[in-house]
Protein backbone atom coordinates (compact mmCIF):
# COMPACT_ATOMS: atom_id res chain seq x y z
CA UNK A 1 0.00 0.00 0.00
CA UNK A 2 1.42 3.56 -1.04
CA UNK A 3 0.09 6.82 0.75
CA UNK A 4 1.87 9.68 -0.44
CA UNK A 5 -0.09 13.47 -0.83
CA UNK A 6 -3.43 11.76 0.04
CA UNK A 7 -3.26 9.27 -2.79
CA UNK A 8 -3.79 5.89 -1.15
CA UNK A 9 -2.97 3.24 -4.01
CA UNK A 10 -2.66 -0.32 -4.04
CA UNK A 11 -0.17 -2.20 -6.10
CA UNK A 12 -0.03 -5.68 -7.71
CA UNK A 13 3.10 -7.60 -6.90
CA UNK A 14 3.90 -7.21 -10.47
CA UNK A 15 2.73 -3.65 -10.78
CA UNK A 16 4.85 -2.83 -7.46
CA UNK A 17 8.28 -5.29 -8.96
CA UNK A 18 8.04 -2.84 -12.51
CA UNK A 19 7.73 -0.01 -10.29
CA UNK A 20 11.01 -0.30 -8.37
CA UNK A 21 12.54 -1.13 -12.39
CA UNK A 22 11.68 1.62 -13.28
CA UNK A 23 12.80 4.09 -10.38
CA UNK A 24 15.97 2.30 -10.53
CA UNK A 25 16.56 3.10 -14.26
CA UNK A 26 15.69 6.63 -13.43
CA UNK A 27 17.73 6.47 -10.81
CA UNK A 28 20.83 5.25 -12.39
CA UNK A 29 21.35 7.75 -15.36
CA UNK A 30 23.00 7.82 -17.81
CA UNK A 31 26.50 9.31 -19.22
CA UNK A 32 27.27 11.99 -21.19
CA UNK A 33 30.40 12.13 -22.99
CA UNK A 34 32.72 13.62 -20.60
CA UNK A 35 31.68 11.10 -17.85
CA UNK A 36 29.27 12.99 -16.01
CA UNK A 37 25.91 11.55 -15.27
CA UNK A 38 22.77 13.21 -16.83
CA UNK A 39 19.28 11.77 -16.24
CA UNK A 40 18.30 14.28 -19.14
CA UNK A 41 20.69 12.88 -21.47
CA UNK A 42 18.11 11.76 -23.83
CA UNK A 43 16.61 15.25 -24.25
CA UNK A 44 19.58 17.36 -24.93
CA UNK A 45 20.58 15.27 -28.11
CA UNK A 46 19.19 16.39 -31.61
CA UNK A 47 16.90 13.58 -32.35
CA UNK A 48 19.11 11.56 -34.54
CA UNK A 49 21.83 11.11 -31.83
CA UNK A 50 24.32 14.48 -32.21
CA UNK A 51 24.92 16.78 -29.41
CA UNK A 52 23.77 19.33 -31.16
CA UNK A 53 25.72 23.28 -32.09
CA UNK A 54 27.44 25.37 -29.77
CA UNK A 55 25.17 27.69 -29.91
CA UNK A 56 21.78 26.27 -28.34
CA UNK A 57 18.83 26.69 -30.91
CA UNK A 58 15.14 27.32 -29.50
CA UNK A 59 14.47 23.69 -29.76
CA UNK A 60 17.57 23.44 -27.24
CA UNK A 61 16.68 26.61 -25.11
CA UNK A 62 12.88 24.68 -24.69
CA UNK A 63 14.33 21.81 -24.08
CA UNK A 64 16.93 22.99 -21.28
CA UNK A 65 14.21 24.53 -19.55
CA UNK A 66 12.05 21.62 -19.24
CA UNK A 67 15.43 20.01 -17.72
CA UNK A 68 16.23 22.47 -15.02
CA UNK A 69 12.76 21.85 -13.86
CA UNK A 70 13.65 18.76 -11.95
CA UNK A 71 16.11 21.32 -9.48
CA UNK A 72 13.42 22.87 -7.91
CA UNK A 73 10.13 21.45 -9.61
CA UNK A 74 6.65 20.67 -7.90
CA UNK A 75 5.21 17.44 -8.56
CA UNK A 76 3.42 18.41 -11.09
CA UNK A 77 6.27 20.26 -12.83
CA UNK A 78 8.44 17.65 -12.51
CA UNK A 79 5.67 15.06 -14.14
CA UNK A 80 4.61 17.27 -16.94
CA UNK A 81 8.85 17.79 -18.01
CA UNK A 82 9.86 14.45 -16.47
CA UNK A 83 12.43 15.74 -14.88
CA UNK A 84 12.63 14.63 -10.84
CA UNK A 85 12.22 10.87 -10.23
CA UNK A 86 8.55 10.54 -9.00
CA UNK A 87 7.72 12.32 -12.48
CA UNK A 88 9.83 9.95 -14.76
CA UNK A 89 7.94 7.00 -12.27
CA UNK A 90 4.53 8.22 -13.31
CA UNK A 91 6.02 8.83 -16.56
CA UNK A 92 6.90 5.41 -17.42
CA UNK A 93 4.45 3.45 -14.90
CA UNK A 94 1.39 5.06 -16.09
CA UNK A 95 1.81 6.50 -19.12
CA UNK A 96 4.42 4.36 -20.61
CA UNK A 97 6.66 7.12 -21.42
CA UNK A 98 10.36 7.90 -21.51
CA UNK A 99 12.11 10.71 -21.97
CA UNK A 100 11.93 10.41 -26.24
CA UNK A 101 8.05 9.44 -25.89
CA UNK A 102 7.20 12.73 -23.18
CA UNK A 103 9.03 15.16 -25.28
CA UNK A 104 8.28 14.12 -28.40
CA UNK A 105 4.08 14.54 -27.11
CA UNK A 106 5.17 18.06 -26.05
CA UNK A 107 6.65 18.89 -28.86
CA UNK A 108 4.22 17.48 -31.17
CA UNK A 109 1.51 19.78 -29.51
CA UNK A 110 3.26 22.57 -30.24
CA UNK A 111 3.91 22.33 -33.76
CA UNK A 112 1.08 24.42 -34.95
CA UNK A 113 3.19 27.32 -33.48
CA UNK A 114 5.61 29.22 -35.56
CA UNK A 115 9.08 30.24 -35.14
CA UNK A 116 9.12 33.63 -33.77
CA UNK A 117 5.21 34.32 -34.30
CA UNK A 118 3.84 37.76 -33.64
CA UNK A 119 0.05 36.93 -33.79
CA UNK A 120 -2.54 36.47 -30.97
CA UNK A 121 -2.27 33.22 -28.99
CA UNK A 122 -4.78 31.95 -26.39
CA UNK A 123 -3.88 28.73 -24.43
CA UNK A 124 -5.96 26.84 -22.28
CA UNK A 125 -5.88 25.71 -19.61
CA UNK A 126 -2.29 27.22 -18.71
CA UNK A 127 -1.95 25.04 -15.43
CA UNK A 128 1.46 26.04 -13.87
CA UNK A 129 2.76 27.28 -17.47
CA UNK A 130 5.47 24.61 -16.95
CA UNK A 131 5.04 23.07 -20.59
CA UNK A 132 4.25 26.78 -22.53
CA UNK A 133 6.53 28.76 -20.49
CA UNK A 134 9.87 28.15 -22.25
CA UNK A 135 7.97 28.36 -25.17
CA UNK A 136 6.58 31.59 -24.78
CA UNK A 137 10.24 33.50 -23.62
CA UNK A 138 11.04 32.79 -27.60
CA UNK A 139 8.19 34.34 -28.76
CA UNK A 140 8.45 37.83 -27.87
CA UNK A 141 6.43 39.72 -30.30
CA UNK A 142 3.23 37.35 -29.84
CA UNK A 143 0.60 39.15 -28.31
CA UNK A 144 -0.45 36.03 -25.35
CA UNK A 145 -2.97 35.52 -23.17
CA UNK A 146 -3.34 32.47 -20.93
CA UNK A 147 -6.22 31.73 -19.09
CA UNK A 148 -7.35 28.65 -16.74
CA UNK A 149 -10.38 28.35 -13.87
CA UNK A 150 -7.56 27.59 -10.65
CA UNK A 151 -6.53 30.81 -9.53
CA UNK A 152 -3.61 28.36 -7.78
CA UNK A 153 -2.17 26.43 -11.04
CA UNK A 154 -2.03 30.44 -12.73
CA UNK A 155 -0.15 31.83 -9.70
CA UNK A 156 2.32 28.82 -10.72
CA UNK A 157 2.49 29.83 -14.50
CA UNK A 158 2.85 34.15 -13.54
CA UNK A 159 5.53 33.47 -11.04
CA UNK A 160 7.38 31.22 -14.03
CA UNK A 161 6.47 34.20 -16.65
CA UNK A 162 7.51 36.83 -13.96
CA UNK A 163 11.42 35.13 -12.81
CA UNK A 164 11.91 34.41 -17.15
CA UNK A 165 11.09 37.84 -18.06
CA UNK A 166 8.37 37.30 -19.79
CA UNK A 167 6.01 40.07 -20.32
CA UNK A 168 3.79 39.87 -23.36
CA UNK A 169 1.09 37.28 -21.93
CA UNK A 170 -1.94 38.39 -19.99
CA UNK A 171 -3.25 35.97 -17.50
CA UNK A 172 -7.53 35.59 -16.98
CA UNK A 173 -9.37 33.35 -14.90
CA UNK A 174 -11.99 31.62 -16.30
CA UNK A 175 -14.15 28.99 -17.43
CA UNK A 176 -13.25 27.46 -21.10
CA UNK A 177 -17.04 26.64 -21.41
CA UNK A 178 -17.58 30.33 -21.41
CA UNK A 179 -14.58 31.94 -23.07
CA UNK A 180 -14.57 36.00 -22.05
CA UNK A 181 -13.46 37.00 -25.53
CA UNK A 182 -14.58 38.04 -28.73
CA UNK A 183 -15.96 35.89 -31.40
CA UNK A 184 -12.84 35.28 -34.03
CA UNK A 185 -10.44 36.76 -31.83
CA UNK A 186 -7.44 34.66 -32.05
CA UNK A 187 -4.85 33.57 -34.59
CA UNK A 188 -3.71 30.22 -32.27
CA UNK A 189 -5.74 28.18 -29.80
CA UNK A 190 -3.29 26.17 -27.83
CA UNK A 191 -4.76 23.37 -25.31
CA UNK A 192 -2.30 21.52 -23.32
CA UNK A 193 -3.54 18.42 -21.07
CA UNK A 194 -6.92 20.01 -20.86
CA UNK A 195 -10.21 18.05 -22.53
CA UNK A 196 -9.67 14.94 -20.71
CA UNK A 197 -10.31 17.13 -17.19
CA UNK A 198 -12.60 19.88 -18.75
CA UNK A 199 -16.38 18.49 -17.32
CA UNK A 200 -17.95 20.09 -20.34
CA UNK A 201 -16.42 18.94 -23.14
CA UNK A 202 -19.07 19.96 -26.06
CA UNK A 203 -19.22 24.02 -24.35
CA UNK A 204 -15.09 23.75 -24.36
CA UNK A 205 -15.16 22.26 -28.26
CA UNK A 206 -18.04 24.84 -29.00
CA UNK A 207 -15.93 27.82 -27.08
CA UNK A 208 -12.47 27.32 -28.47
CA UNK A 209 -13.81 26.95 -32.11
CA UNK A 210 -15.65 30.40 -31.52
CA UNK A 211 -12.90 32.43 -30.44
CA UNK A 212 -10.28 31.09 -33.10
CA UNK A 213 -10.36 33.54 -36.59
CA UNK A 214 -10.89 31.65 -39.54
CA UNK A 215 -7.32 29.92 -41.33
CA UNK A 216 -6.47 30.22 -37.77
CA UNK A 217 -4.85 27.14 -35.87
CA UNK A 218 -6.32 25.25 -32.77
CA UNK A 219 -3.51 22.92 -31.47
CA UNK A 220 -2.25 20.85 -28.29
CA UNK A 221 -2.43 17.27 -26.67
CA UNK A 222 -4.69 15.55 -24.08
CA UNK A 223 -5.44 11.99 -22.90
CA UNK A 224 -7.05 9.40 -25.02
CA UNK A 225 -8.60 6.33 -25.01
CA UNK A 226 -6.93 3.15 -26.42
CA UNK A 227 -3.70 4.60 -26.84
CA UNK A 228 -1.95 2.30 -24.11
CA UNK A 229 -4.19 0.06 -21.77
CA UNK A 230 -2.29 0.57 -18.73
CA UNK A 231 -2.78 4.43 -19.28
CA UNK A 232 -6.21 3.61 -19.62
CA UNK A 233 -6.84 1.08 -16.56
CA UNK A 234 -4.93 4.31 -14.13
CA UNK A 235 -7.24 6.73 -15.50
CA UNK A 236 -10.25 4.56 -14.91
CA UNK A 237 -9.17 3.46 -11.53
CA UNK A 238 -7.08 5.95 -10.12
CA UNK A 239 -7.70 9.22 -12.07
CA UNK A 240 -11.10 9.27 -12.75
CA UNK A 241 -12.14 8.60 -9.18
CA UNK A 242 -9.62 11.14 -7.97
CA UNK A 243 -11.42 13.82 -10.13
CA UNK A 244 -8.39 14.64 -11.98
CA UNK A 245 -9.70 13.03 -15.35
CA UNK A 246 -13.28 13.60 -16.13
CA UNK A 247 -15.23 10.64 -19.00
CA UNK A 248 -15.94 10.80 -21.50
CA UNK A 249 -12.61 10.36 -23.27
CA UNK A 250 -12.21 10.55 -26.47
CA UNK A 251 -10.65 7.76 -28.68
CA UNK A 252 -8.52 8.75 -31.83
CA UNK A 253 -11.08 7.89 -34.24
CA UNK A 254 -13.64 9.52 -32.56
CA UNK A 255 -11.18 12.32 -32.47
CA UNK A 256 -10.25 12.33 -36.07
CA UNK A 257 -13.90 12.62 -36.53
CA UNK A 258 -15.09 15.94 -34.22
CA UNK A 259 -12.30 17.68 -35.73
CA UNK A 260 -12.73 16.90 -39.07
CA UNK A 261 -16.74 17.68 -38.56
CA UNK A 262 -15.39 21.24 -37.32
CA UNK A 263 -11.79 21.93 -39.08
CA UNK A 264 -10.80 22.23 -42.26
CA UNK A 265 -7.25 21.01 -42.09
CA UNK A 266 -6.92 17.88 -39.36
CA UNK A 267 -3.35 16.72 -37.98
CA UNK A 268 -3.56 13.86 -35.40
CA UNK A 269 -0.46 12.41 -33.61
CA UNK A 270 -1.06 9.47 -31.46
CA UNK A 271 1.87 9.10 -28.57
CA UNK A 272 1.04 6.34 -26.14
CA UNK A 273 -1.98 7.83 -24.41
CA UNK A 274 -1.57 11.05 -25.74
CA UNK A 275 -3.71 12.29 -28.77
CA UNK A 276 -1.74 15.95 -30.37
CA UNK A 277 -3.75 17.24 -32.99
CA UNK A 278 -3.18 20.56 -35.21
CA UNK A 279 -6.28 21.83 -37.50
CA UNK A 280 -7.26 24.87 -39.18
CA UNK A 281 -10.52 26.62 -38.80
C1 LIG B 1 -3.84 18.73 -16.19
S1 LIG B 1 -3.88 20.47 -16.04
C2 LIG B 1 -3.09 20.95 -17.54
C3 LIG B 1 -2.36 22.24 -17.38
C4 LIG B 1 -1.31 22.59 -18.44
N1 LIG B 1 -1.92 22.91 -19.73
C5 LIG B 1 -0.29 21.49 -18.58
O1 LIG B 1 -0.23 20.81 -19.63
O2 LIG B 1 0.49 21.32 -17.64
C6 LIG B 1 -5.59 20.78 -16.29
C7 LIG B 1 -5.97 22.24 -16.01
O3 LIG B 1 -7.31 22.44 -16.46
C8 LIG B 1 -7.87 23.45 -15.65
N2 LIG B 1 -9.33 23.41 -15.83
C9 LIG B 1 -10.19 22.41 -15.49
N3 LIG B 1 -11.45 22.74 -15.83
C10 LIG B 1 -11.39 23.97 -16.42
C11 LIG B 1 -12.34 24.84 -16.99
N4 LIG B 1 -13.65 24.51 -17.04
N5 LIG B 1 -11.93 26.01 -17.52
C12 LIG B 1 -10.62 26.36 -17.49
N6 LIG B 1 -9.65 25.58 -16.96
C13 LIG B 1 -10.04 24.39 -16.43
C14 LIG B 1 -7.38 23.08 -14.26
O4 LIG B 1 -7.48 24.18 -13.38
C15 LIG B 1 -5.95 22.66 -14.55
O5 LIG B 1 -5.06 23.74 -14.38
Amino acid sequence: MEKRNGWRVTFSKEMSARIAIVYAECTRGKKTENGEKSFMYDLIREPDGSAGTAEPSRKERIRSAYKVTGGHASFYDGMMTYSTIPGKVICRVIWNMDAEKNLRYIETAFSGIPENYSGRILEVPVGTGVLSMPVYKELPDADITCLDYSADMMAAAKEKAETAGIHNVTFVQGDVGNLPFEDNSFDIVLSLNGFHAFPDKEAAYAETFRVLKDGGVFCGCFYIKGGCSRTDWFIKNLYQPKGFFTPPYETEESLRKRLENMYSEVKITVVEGIGCFCCRK
